[in-house]
């Protein structure tokens, strides 16, 4: 397929130019919309030929750095290359770059950490000023000037709404079978217009397959031909397969105590290596014609599909390794009848979430003994990625989940402690708590009793004795006895970790 085939408005062909001549488009200072949800969908060619430009001015002393918003994390084509040159200001709202994380921690780069099914509605209303310049990657433009999207759907529809001016690359190493996966929906409003979002069924197609784009405000077409850029999955380790062990278990024994259907809920799956064991685990086991309703698909979520364990997947973004990529294309035609490609405020969306009832299972980094979570931070003041969806999920699932090892770092780390250094998931958000240890299960259990449980059936053997005593303690000397803390040694865990490099030795 030809650039020509791609773009089929007329009005675009004379826009068409080089990603330098883009990039020279965009502004010092502007807030800068760009695609991209995991390393799917992101552009490839101008954030590139901005950090060269910006590195160029700044060296000259200028100063210019820009205010950049997307769908979630991007890729080092993108987050890597602008915050090498030190060219964003201002990030969110969420990213797994290392340089942007090493930024951030410094001090150097303001973060706005953000719920993902948050950020278009705070554009619609205003709350984080103004949009200025949109960079969207899409799969081609119809003859009427509407865009296939790419891999990924994330903020687009929002980006190409609100920008003032708007910056498409077209990439024709996306597939042209994406065409028709897509599912955008045009009915949300500002409060107090809104009406319900007509969806009951996980696959169900509520809006158009094509993103609507005003074609005055488009200021640039950048050709590219660049593959999205995603990791490839470890195979699970024994943890993340005991943890998947659990978890199934679990769910086979609700099946039976009829708290859930045959066919289970749908499936909410967090990123990671984990997750992935978690739907390996689901594949040759009882279920079969499962839903997913989520925020990626990853390569677990194809095989399921191929399988048949799982018959339909939505979500926002198409994260695959390169040999699932391989796979997705030349099977699309099979794909894009079981998978719905949507914005993030749907896929996220709490109001859908609570109705269809979803099974939301995602990683943390630690839970304290009664139930709190963090998903964010190191020893309460390093941020590692951000909250992501997992709150837009845990919050409205009919189940919420999170999981982890029970160490970290060579076992340094009990990822079970007296208090979380930092709470995302407050315990009134969180039901199951897994680690390779076992599953414990907080439901209608007052804080005592889940410390108890948390304690025997998630914490290494090796903090257990330590979690007891803490909780033993804290019963006697505490100044109430619904949640007991000792504040003066709560997180003093963290802080021996801070002094001595391991939590041992309590
Ligand atoms: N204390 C300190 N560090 C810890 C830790 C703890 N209790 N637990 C894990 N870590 C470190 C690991 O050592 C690792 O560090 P490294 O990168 O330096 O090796 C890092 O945190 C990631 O841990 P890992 O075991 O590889 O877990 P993961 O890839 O499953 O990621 C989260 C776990 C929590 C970071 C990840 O799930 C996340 O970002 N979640 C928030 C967003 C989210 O849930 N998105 C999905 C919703 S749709």
């Amino acid at each position: 397929m030809t650039l020509a085939d791609r773009v089929q408005y007329p009005a675009f062909h004379s826009r068409i130019m080089s990603a330098d001549e883009a990039a020279a488009l965009i502004p010092a200072g502007a807030h800068v919309g760009m695609s991209g949800f995991t390393g799917a969908g992101y552009p490839k060619a101008v954030p590139a030929a901005l950090a060269a430009r910006i590195e160029r001015l700044n060296r000259e002393g200028h100063g210019f750095r820009i205010g950049l918003w997307t769908g979630a994390s991007t890729a080092p084509e993108l987050d890597g290359a602008l915050a090498r040159v030190d060219g964003i200001d201002m990030r969110l709202p969420y990213q797994s770059d290392p340089t942007c994380r090493a930024q951030i921690n410094a001090g150097q780069m303001q973060y706005v950490d953000l719920h993902l099914s948050h950020v278009a509605q705070y554009v619609w209303f205003g709350f984080l000023g103004a949009l200025d310049v949109a960079v969207v990657e899409v799969a081609g433009v119809l003859p009427d000037g509407r865009l296939i999207p790419a891999s990924s759907v994330g903020n687009n529809k929002t980006w190409l709404d609100q920008a003032q001016k708007i910056i498409l690359e077209v990439n024709t190493w996306h597939s042209p079978g994406l065409e028709g996966m897509h599912d955008i929906y045009y009915g949300t409003d500002r409060p107090p217009h809104r009406v319900p979002i007509p969806m009951t069924e996980p696959h169900q197609r509520i809006g158009e397959p094509y993103l609507r784009c005003d074609p005055d405000k488009v200021v640039a077409v950048v050709p590219t031909h660049q593959p999205d850029r995603n990791t490839t999955y470890a195979a699970p380790d024994a943890n993340s397969q005991q943890i998947a062990a659990h978890l199934l278990d679990f769910l086979q024994h609700e099946v039976r105590r009829g708290r859930l259907p045959p066919g289970l809920l749908p499936l909410q799956s967090g990123v990671g290596n984990i997750a992935n064991a978690v739907l390996a685990g689901l594949d040759g086991g009882p279920f079969k014609g499962l839903a997913a309703y989520t925020e990626v698909l990853q390569d677990g979520m194809l095989a399921l599909l191929r399988s048949g364990t799982l018959a339909t997947a939505s979500a926002t973004a198409v994260s695959l390794s390169p040999e699932a990529m391989e796979d997705f294309n030349a099977r699309i035609d099979f794909y894009r009848e079981r998978i719905v490609l949507r914005p993030q405020e749907i896929s996220n969306h709490p109001e859908l979430i609570r109705r269809m009832g979803l099974i939301a299972m995602n990683g943390m980094i630690e839970a304290d003994i009664y139930g709190n979570v963090n998903s964010t931070h190191i020893m309460g003041s390093a941020i590692m990625n951000g909250i992501g969806g997992s709150g837009d999920f845990a919050r409205n699932a009919y189940l919420s989940v999170f999981m982890t090892p029970s160490l970290a770092k060579g076992g340094a780390i009990s990822c079970i402690v007296p208090m979380v250094s930092h709470v995302d998931h407050t315990e009134h958000d969180v039901q199951i708590l897994v680690t390779e240890q076992g599953l414990a299960d907080l439901r209608g259990l007052s804080p005592t009793q889940r410390a108890a449980q948390i304690i025997e059936r998630c914490a290494h053997p090796d903090f257990r004795p330590a979690l007891h005593d803490y909780l033993a303690r804290a019963r006697r000397g505490a100044v109430g006895q619904h949640t007991p803390h000792l504040l003066d040694e709560a997180l003093s865990w963290h802080q021996r970790f801070v002094r001595t490099g391991s939590m041992r030795g309590v």
